[in-house]
């Protein structure tokens, strides 16, 4: 296992409020540790066929080096991840709007990407997940999936996303259904994250 050397406030109550000083701002978030970056899960034997070995390696080997996991797995954002049910979501979500300056900050739950048919993406088609990694199409219509970096994967190959989609449906598939997406304004009920990057004024 690896540990990413990067630093995120976690929200641990939502009391704060409108606030003046940068200090006051930051009242109701911790700060917490280093992400942990997790192994990709084995492939299952049987779910794929000789031919396939080769590319589902290379899936397995893709997914671990592009960190699906460190959003994709509950805990792995706040660096407490459940090994037994590796990507299949997270109940920790991401801020996708300023919590600094909105109370209640729009936030997105990683979804699970195990190949359970009602809870992760057994149901969808090769092209949907394809979609979703290079284009950052998901669930949510028009708007492009919101902290995925997408922009990052657009340039992976055919070859290698085929790999990718391929490996994904040869894990344990787990039941376990993320929080629904909180839009900017409403309350979450599910603690969530927020990663920044500020510009000094001066
Ligand atoms: C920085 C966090 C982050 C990383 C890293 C990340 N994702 Fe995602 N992913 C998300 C979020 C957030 C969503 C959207 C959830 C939603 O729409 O409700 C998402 C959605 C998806 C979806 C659409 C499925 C669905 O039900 O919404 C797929 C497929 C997916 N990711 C695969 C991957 C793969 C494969 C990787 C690695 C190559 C990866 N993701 C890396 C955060 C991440």
């Amino acid at each position: 296992m690896k540990r990413a050397q990067f630093l995120m406030l976690a929200a641990v109550s939502f009391a704060a409020c409108a606030a003046e000083t940068p200090s006051d701002l930051l009242e109701g978030y911790e700060e917490v540790d280093a992400t942990t970056i997790l192994d990709a899960p084995s492939a299952i034997p049987g779910t794929y066929s000789p031919q396939n070995r080769d590319l589902v390696a290379r899936g397995e080997y893709l997914v671990e080096l592009l960190g699906c996991g460190a959003c994709h797995t509950n805990g792995a954002l706040v660096g407490d991840p459940d090994f037994d049910r590796p990507l299949a979501g997270s109940a920790t979500g991401l801020a996708y709007t300023d919590p600094m300056g909105e109370k209640r900050p729009g936030v997105i739950y990683p979804s699970n990407i195990t190949p359970d048919d009602e809870t992760g993406v057994g149901a969808w088609t090769d092209e949907q997940i394809a979609n979703a990694i290079r284009a950052g199409i998901g669930r949510h219509g028009s708007r492009r999936i919101a902290w995925m970096p997408w922009q990052g994967y657009a340039i992976i190959s055919d070859d290698d996303v085929d790999a990718i989609v391929a490996y994904l449906r040869t894990i344990k598939p787990v039941k376990h259904q993320v929080p629904a997406e909180v839009e900017p304004g409403k309350r979450a009920k599910h603690p969530f994250v927020y990663f920044g990057v500020y510009r000094s004024k001066t």
